[in-house]
């Protein structure tokens, strides 16, 4: 079961319009929001920043707060398993006909679509995974959670086809973030990772690891990362909402540190699984 437009359809029933504007022109935005035993975590942050990318983009947000959290929690009932992924997006609607500039008085298209939520497994998690490492030519709003994710689909298909989970961006000689992940580095025990700029989404992942670390006094300075020190780095970590907290042991075929699991990523992952577990048994966030 989804949601599209005000209702609550099986898959099959939901059919989207091919002059969407999602559709024609990417002019949408979108959230992954991740549900531990049927409670949404940390949802007002991910409606807050889905108040911002539509802000951004100029696009009135189509449903006041308490509707969201109504919609969103009715289609996460409506599923018969209880940790999902939950996708939501809101394109610009329907113009019916194509031509750039905002339309008048075109409702825009709201879909929530939920999913099985795939977390790294327990091997992934021990062996740590691959990663290359790609100029971000992205463009200059990419703490906008926008529909254009070609760039996206093209480093990710790569990687895969390479053996990789992730893509590690850098511009201009610094670390921006991966292609669908924030990152995060040690160093000398120190743990490293940019400041929020349009260059990077926020990520709430993100927030909630530096949340963590400094909770349980892990020493970490947000400040912008050099490309050298992301390569000779001791610990490399991706974190997302689907991967959580998962190290990266290689890059580009060089092996990070000592190319295993390093003890902060170890230390990182346990708190964050003592986090969630906690919210899920309080069902709160
Ligand atoms: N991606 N940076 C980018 C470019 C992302 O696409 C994502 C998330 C993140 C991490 O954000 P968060 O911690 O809020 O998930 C950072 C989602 C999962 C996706 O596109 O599927």
């Amino acid at each position: 079961m989804l949601y599209l437009n005000g209702k609550f359809l099986r898959t099959e029933e939901a059919t989207i319009s091919a002059l969407d504007r999602g559709c024609l022109f990417g002019d949408g935005v979108y959230e992954v929001i991740p549900v531990y035993n049927r409670n949404a975590f940390r949802l007002q942050e991910h409606l807050n920043r889905l108040e911002a990318s539509l802000a951004s983009i100029e696009l009135p947000n189509p449903l006041p707060r308490e509707e969201w959290v109504r919609v969103i929690t009715e289609v996460i009932r409506l599923q018969d398993y209880d940790d999902q992924s939950v996708y939501l997006h809101v394109t610009r609607g329907n113009a019916g006909e194509r031509d750039f500039p905002f339309p008048a008085n075109v409702s825009p298209t709201v879909l929530i679509n939920p999913a099985p939520l795939v977390t790294p497994s327990a091997a992934q998690k021990a062996a740590g995974v691959r990663a290359l490492s790609h100029a971000d030519f992205r463009w200059l709003r990419c703490d906008i959670k926008s529909l254009n994710l070609l760039p996206t689909v093209l480093m990710r298909e790569h990687a895969k086809r390479a053996g990789c989970a992730e893509v590690v961006l850098f511009r201009d000689g610094w670390l921006s973030e991966g292609a669908a992940s924030n990152v995060f580095v040690v160093k000398n025990g120190v743990i490293l990772t940019p400041p929020k700029s349009q260059l990077m989404l926020p990520g709430i992942t993100y927030d909630v690891v530096i949340e963590l670390a400094l909770a349980n006094g892990l020493p970490l300075e947000v400040r912008a990362v050099s490309e050298a020190e992301v390569r000779s780095a001791d610990e490399l970590w991706m974190t997302s909402s689907t991967r959580e907290v998962l190290a990266i042991v290689e890059l580009d075929g060089q092996p990070v540190g000592e190319g295993r699991v390093g003890p902060l990523a170890l230390r990182m992952d346990a708190i964050y699984q003592d986090f969630k577990h906690q919210v899920m048994r309080v069902g709160k966030e």
